[in-house]
């Protein structure tokens, strides 16, 4: 165990000495009740906004704006610009600092939705923005109302938090963290992370000199509320990015007790935000939410149009020797390689280190130090090959990503659309390799409508598998029913599931193909002659990815 490792990818947040940190020393106040900072500081500006190279819109940015949205009733007018009068003057210097020019649709409909008091369930494609969608409206309206006060009679050393974030894995806390810290530069709103599999003490330390926005994982928040280090009395916004799975089995009962038995007001705003939203999980985010503003830019669950898809089918036995072929050809960029298991993540890792390809890998019985270390050698293109489970799947935003091989297919389409939605983001191409085969049929009918809706090639083996699977009765699809994908006569289903109607068409947004892969051989100048010693139990056993 990495005993004492202080989890900040950056630095940033747990520094050792002198004990300051960004916004300031001790849980002192400012005007606004909150515990940031407010002035400049040129040190700090620089290591925000410039140390760090971050992804920048790419050419298909601006056809974001034909992508045709849904929205539910009482829906305000979407705000086109990012202005003083909308966001407000400090906000705004900060998206200047961060080249953001205007904004994308999610966040046009989730800046007004948000001021105007409302809760929103907001479904957009991978890398279109999200993340700014919901903290845009929490920070501009905690700096147009300030903080609220503490209950009288207070016990205790607990920290109130007005906002509240949370997320399903402890890189993506960071990284929403990390996006915090941009936008709230001189904002007097002070963010603050936590996550399992670092030091509490650290932690509690930070959250000692005050949180106004705590970006969490549920476990470590449930951990920090017993100790009594956190109180949720005055909370005014909720947020569940990955909203989909944050209430999916595996973390609903934790999310429950956070939000129905630790005292959270019902009187706040609820944000609930995913690229992919099931029927079944739209009706239990119900529970958390007062009547909410639904937005649908695309298709709910629509994967990103500017990822080239292809698909190949391809035996267990084979895939090593397939993928290291295919690695040899891979032009540039970072390619992101998922699997089943975690034990499967071990073995491709190790095979490919042995034929001389730089890579890492990343999943959930590594320690806390391992994942974030292989992270950052992804991230900086020392190890531009990484091996990963489903931990990587959701949310993250690593530039240069330009390819995603699915070495294992997820077992449903969803998962599929957040693995691959790792490359294409913010309007720029990435490349998805998917690896099929017998084993798979039950995802093929999906996959089959999302190639077809995406206008990509469609093997032909695809459509076979599609045949036998609906005479063996695999793979429902999402007309009929297929994990809560719609079962009516609408095709996708998977919009607003309050309405009873499907008489809203979602029009199909037209993008440009992304340029067919150039080939580079041996870039990594790795060997590939010999076909690698292959255990075909490798993904048996161990299911559990994350
Ligand atoms: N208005 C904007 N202009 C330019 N870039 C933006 C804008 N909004 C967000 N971005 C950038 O787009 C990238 C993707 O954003 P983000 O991670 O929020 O996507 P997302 O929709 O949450 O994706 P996912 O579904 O994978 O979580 C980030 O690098 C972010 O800085
Ligand atoms: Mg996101």
């Amino acid at each position: 165990m990495n005993k004492g490792y202080g989890g900040s990818y950056s630095g940033r947040q747990y520094p050792r000495e002198p004990r300051t940190n960004f916004y300031g020393s001790e849980a002192r106040k400012n005007e606004l009740g909150f515990h940031g900072d407010t002035r400049p500081n040129p040190r700090v500006e620089e290591e925000l906004f410039f140390t760090n190279e971050s992804q920048t819109a790419g050419i298909n940015f601006d056809k974001y704006d034909n992508i045709p949205v849904e929205v539910s009733q009482g829906c305000p007018e979407p705000y086109n610009e990012f202005t003083v009068d909308t966001i407000g003057a400090q906000l705004l210097k900060n998206l200047v600092l961060m080249k953001y020019t205007k904004p994308t649709p999610v966040q046009k409909y989730s800046i007004p939705i948000g001021l105007n008091g409302g809760d929103m369930m907001a479904c957009a494609q991978t890398g279109s923005g999200k993340t700014a969608g919901f903290l845009f409206p929490v920070i501009a309206v905690m700096i147009r109302s300030g903080s609220l006060p503490e209950p009288e009679g207070r016990r205790g050393k607990g920290t109130y938090i007005t906002a509240l974030v949370l997320a399903p894995t402890r890189e993506l806390a960071v990284q929403i963290f990390e996006e915090a810290q941009k936008f709230c530069y001189c904002t007097g709103i002070r963010p603050v992370v936590v996550y399992g599999g670092a030091n509490i003490q650290l932690q509690q330390r930070e959250l000692d000199q005050g949180a106004d926005i705590l970006v969490a994982t549920p476990g470590r928040l449930v951990d920090l509320i017993e100790r009594g280090r956190v109180r949720l009395d005055i909370v005014r916004f909720l947020v569940l990015d990955e909203a989909d799975r944050m209430l999916d089995m595996g973390f609903e009962p934790q999310i429950r007790r956070i939000v129905q038995e630790e005292g959270m007001p019902i009187e706040r705003q609820t944000f609930m935000f995913s690229a992919t939203f099931p029927i079944e999980i739209q009706r239990l985010a119900g529970d958390f939410m007062r009547n909410y503003v639904f937005v649908a830019v695309g298709r709910v669950g629509a994967a990103s149009k500017d990822v080239t898809q292809r698909v190949e089918w391809v035996e267990q036995q084979d895939k090593v020797q397939f993928v290291i072929d295919f690695l040899t050809r891979v032009p540039e960029g970072l390619v992101l390689i998922f699997v089943e298991t975690k034990r499967g993540a071990d073995y491709l890792e190790e095979v490919l280190m042995r034929y001389n390809f730089p890579a890492s890998s990343i999943h959930g019985d590594k320690s806390q130090k391992e994942r974030e270390d292989a992270l950052k050698q992804f991230k900086t293109g020392r190890t531009p090959i990484l091996v990963a489970t489903d931990v990587a799947a959701r949310g993250l935003d690593i530039p240069n990503v330009t390819q995603v091989i699915n070495f294992d297919m997820p077992s449903n389409i969803d998962d599929y659309v957040h693995r691959i939605g790792r490359t294409g983001r913010v309007g720029n191409v990435g490349h998805a390799l998917s690896l099929m085969n017998e084993k798979n049929r039950n995802i093929a009918r999906d996959l089959m409508e999302l190639l077809e809706e995406n206008q990509q090639e469609l093997p032909r083996f695809l459509e076979r598998a599609v045949g036998t699977a609906s005479r063996s009765g695999y793979g429902g699809g999402r007309g009929g029913g297929g994990r809560g994908r719609g079962g009516n006569n609408n095709k996708f289903g998977a919009r607003d599931y309050r309405k009873e109607s499907s008489d809203v068409g979602v029009s199909k947004q037209q993008h440009s193909a992304p340029p067919p892969y150039k080939t580079n051989p041996s870039r990594f100048g790795a060997a590939t002659r010999q076909t690698p010693a292959y255990s075909t139990d490798y993904a048996e056993g161990d299911n559990s990815a994350w």
